[in-house]
Order: C-alpha cells, then sequence, then structure tokens
C-alpha cells in the first residue's frame, strides 16, 4: 500500500555554521564552515514522510527570492507533488542554526514567505480529504494550521500534529487533532505544566486534551499513550550523533507513514521505526540533506531492535 500523506507547513533555508559548544548570551564564538541546506518543519517531514515511502503532498509558501526557487527544487528532487506550493513576494524563510560538538542546536527562524499562508485553496482540500494523514506543525499562522485541522476531520483524514515550535494551543485546535507529536519541552508548554514534568504525567495530562500522545525522549526513545490504556517505552538507537536538526522531523515524518502501513500490526514497531529514522537523521549534518530513505531506516531498525521480542 501507498500512504498519502498532506503536509500543510513551513519551508526555511537552514543558515548553519558548526561550533565546539553553543554561545552564551553576549558571547561570540568561533564555528567552522558555514553551509546552506532546505529545511523548515513542513519541508522537512514531507521529504521524510517521501523518503519513507509515502505519496506526499507540501502546502506552504516560499519567498520570491533566489532560496525560494532552491527550496521548491529540493521538495520536486525528493518527489513530493509540489501544486500547493505557493510563491509569495519577499523572502523566504530562513533558521539561523548553530550545532555543537555533542550533536545539540540552537535554531532562530525568520518566517518570511512561511507568515503570508493563509487560506486553503479547493485543490488543497480536495487533497488534503484524499489523504491518509494531514501532518501539522507550528510554523505557519495557527489560522491556517486549525482550517487544515478541520478540512482534514471533515473528509476523515487522520491529523497529526508536532506542535513545534513549542506554543500553548487554543481548545479548538486540539479537538480536532488525533495524535499529539512533541518533545518534553513543547508538551510542558501544551499542557500548561512546569518544566521537568516527568513522562507519564505529561502522557496523562496530554490525553485530557488529545486522544493519543507521542513523547519524543532524544536519546531515550520514545513514550506513546492513548485513551484505550495502551501506553508503551521504546528506546532509540544508540548511534554516533553528528546533528540532531530534523530528527524530530524525520521521526515524526516515519511515524506517520508506520502508523498508516501497521494496519492491525504492532504499534510498537511503528515507534521504532519512527525511532530508527530519528536516530538515522542525527548520524548525518544537516535537515533536509540527512532525512533517511526507507533502506536506511529498516537497516537501522533491524540492528538496533533484533533482540527486541
Ligand atoms: O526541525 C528542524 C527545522 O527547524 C530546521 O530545518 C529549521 O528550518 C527549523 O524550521
Amino acid at each position: 500500500m501507498t500512504v498519502g500523506i498532506v503536509v500543510v507547513g513551513s519551508v526555511n533555508l537552514d543558515l548553519v555554521v558548526a561550533t565546539p559548544r553553543l554561545p552564551s548570551p553576549g558571547e561570540t564564538v568561533l564555528g567552522g564552515e558555514f553551509r546552506t541546506v532546505p529545511g523548515g518543519k513542513g519541508a522537512n517531514q514531507a521529504v521524510a514522510a517521501a523518503r519513507a515511502g509515502a505519496a506526499c503532498a507540501f502546502v506552504g509558501a516560499v519567498g520570491s527570492d533566489d532560496f525560494g526557487r532552491m527550496l521548491r527544487d529540493n521538495l520536486v528532487a525528493a518527489g513530493v507533488d509540489v501544486r500547493g506550493l505557493r510563491t509569495a513576494d519577499g523572502p523566504s524563510g530562513v533558521a539561523l542554526i548553530t550545532v555543537d560538538a555533542a550533536a545539540e542546536n540552537c535554531i532562530v527562524v525568520s518566517p518570511g514567505a512561511n507568515a503570508t499562508l493563509a487560506g486553503l485553496t479547493a485543490a488543497d482540500r480536495a487533497a488534503i480529504g484524499a489523504a491518509d494523514v494531514l501532518l501539522l506543525q507550528l510554523e505557519v499562522p495557527l489560522p491556517v494550521v486549525a482550517e487544515a485541522a478541520g478540512c482534514a476531520r471533515d473528509g476523515g483524514t487522520t491529523v497529526v500534529l508536532n506542535a513545534a515550535p513549542a506554543a500553548p494551543l487554543p481548545r479548538h485546535l486540539l479537538d480536532l487533532v488525533d495524535m499529539l507529536v512533541v518533545n518534553e519541552h513543547e508538551a510542558a508548554v501544551v499542557a500548561g505544566l512546569p518544566a521537568h514534568t516527568g513522562t507519564a504525567a505529561l502522557v496523562d495530562a496530554l490525553l485530557a486534551l488529545v486522544p493519543t500522545v507521542v513523547l519524543t525522549l532524544g536519546t531515550r526513545g520514545a513514550a506513546y499513550g492513548d485513551r484505550c490504556g495502551l501506553r508503551l517505552r521504546v528506546p532509540a538507537p544508540v548511534i554516533d550523533a553528528v546533528d540532531t536538526t530534523a530528527a524530530g522531523d524525520a521521526f515524526t515524518g516515519a511515524l506517520a507513514v508506520a502508523w498508516v502501513e501497521r494496519g492491525t500490526a504492532s504499534s510498537e514497531d511503528a515507534l521504532r521505526w519512527a525511532c530508527a529514522a530519528g536516530a538515522a537523521c542525527a548520524q548525518r549534518p544537516g535537515a533536509s540533506v540527512a532525512l533517511p530513505e526507507r533502506a536506511r531506516i529498516d537497516a537501522l531498525f533491524h540492528e538496533a531492535y533484533r533482540n527486541t521480542a
């Protein structure tokens, strides 16, 4: 089966410098070579889903600059359907990214054209209604996120919201979400709980808001909970990470594919496969360029979990 996924989200050009360590406020550090890499949480998740085997369409906006042309070409090269990609007058979205020696990063996003995304076309709505999964993030204006979620609900399409960057969310949007994918920081913000709240408490609090919760835990793997009472915890593959940028996007894109493909098979394996995708992404530098193909995800999945019952 080919899974159909529509992403409504952001697309950025990532301006990346590696440094031995991330600077403190007011501090200058000398970094390494400067690189430009296609990114943006929406585009990354679209490419991740396409590389994981889905037929994927992207609804978003690039600017009328050279970056916009590069970003459009990158999505096309990945096999993503870009008929829903607008070109807005003005600059494309840009992300300033610093990556340290421990593979952690700091990201500042200038939304550019992403901020102009307003209102879905009839073609966007038809694509969302015909898809298996609508994938959403929070780097485009909230009204269009909510409109897309409402359209998916009308069409019986599963809504997966990756609530990144972290933001408190209105009830009318949460009511349209089938699965929420968040890291611990994002989970605490959405749930209105203090930082460092424990994993189980975060999952329980979020299940009061949405029916299914996936908590990404970085090198500790992922936790899962749903309103049927199922709770899962899966470890992450042990790898040498070089850059965790877009690892969460690789996880979310792959999870959307695995979730539909699993049929009656194990939800736990779908989570493991998503963890393998995130880990495979972290093994290579950059965002879009590091997102793994299905064969690489399969290989790491089997290597990491072969002794798992
Ligand atoms: O999730 C990683 C992405 O966040 C980067 O590609 C950057 O563009 C920001 O959107």
